[in-house]
């Protein structure tokens, strides 16, 4: 799994890493989340800013709970059958985005109990790169912001990751960060050492 900030690279570098591990005759599969089933549509619909409800701001709460229903369904439609099959699937983003950003608005350890069904990672690499890069990244490539991208979310977003990423490893599980300021190429090398 492939984690970061909006902006951080997690797409460029998932989409490298599944591209060169095919080249090499390794069966290997792309995804992300929010997914491309009928939740994770709904919840790309939301984080543009349709269903948006007029002064207020959509609850963390609710993102929560459709995230935590896009991965069942995500591991159900398209992870767990590819696996079955033998292919190594790479996501842009897992449940760390759920605990880092609804975390920020919701108690992360309810967000914790909702995704204590969702299978867990072999390794997840977090792409770290300071907020400030990540918008700058995000106005070059000229993409229109969506719900929590403005800064100041971004940096409650990044202290976030660093909470999450310590409490799963405290729990067992494996997480690399590596350093995304880096060029794309340094960055793609650091991760295929870790993939070997
Ligand atoms: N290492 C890098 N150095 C400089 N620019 C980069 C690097 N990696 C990616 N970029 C550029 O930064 C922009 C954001 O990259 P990308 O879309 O991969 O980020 P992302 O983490 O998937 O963001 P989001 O979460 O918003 O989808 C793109 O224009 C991309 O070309
Ligand atoms: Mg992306």
């Amino acid at each position: 799994m492939i984690e970061g900030l909006d902006g951080a690279g997690t797409t460029t570098q998932a989409k490298r890493v599944v591209e060169h591990l095919t080249s090499k005759g390794v069966k290997a599969h792309a995804t992300r989340e929010p997914s491309d089933g009928p939740v994770g549509r709904l919840i790309r619909e939301m984080l543009t800013g349709h269903h948006a409800i007029e002064g207020e701001k959509l609850s963390q709460g609710t993102f929560g709970l459709l995230f935590a229903a896009d991965r069942m369904d995500h591991l159900q439609r398209e992870v767990e059958p590819q696996i079955a099959a033998g292919a190594i699937v790479i996501s842009d983003r897992w449940y760390h985005s759920s605990l880092a950003y609804q975390g920020t608005g919701a108690d992360r350890d309810w967000i914790a109990m909702l995704n204590a069904r969702a299978r867990r990672p072999e390794l997840t690499i977090f792409l770290k790169v300071r907020p400030e890069v990540a918008a700058k990244r995000r106005a070059a490539a000229r993409r229109k912001e969506e719900l929590f991208e403005d800064l100041r979310m971004q940096q409650e977003v990044d202290a976030g990751y660093q909470a999450t990423i310590a409490e799963l490893q405290a729990a067992g599980e494996r997480i690399e960060t590596i350093d995304g300021e880096q060029s794309e190429d340094q960055v793609f090398a650091a991760i295929m050492q870790l993939i070997g």
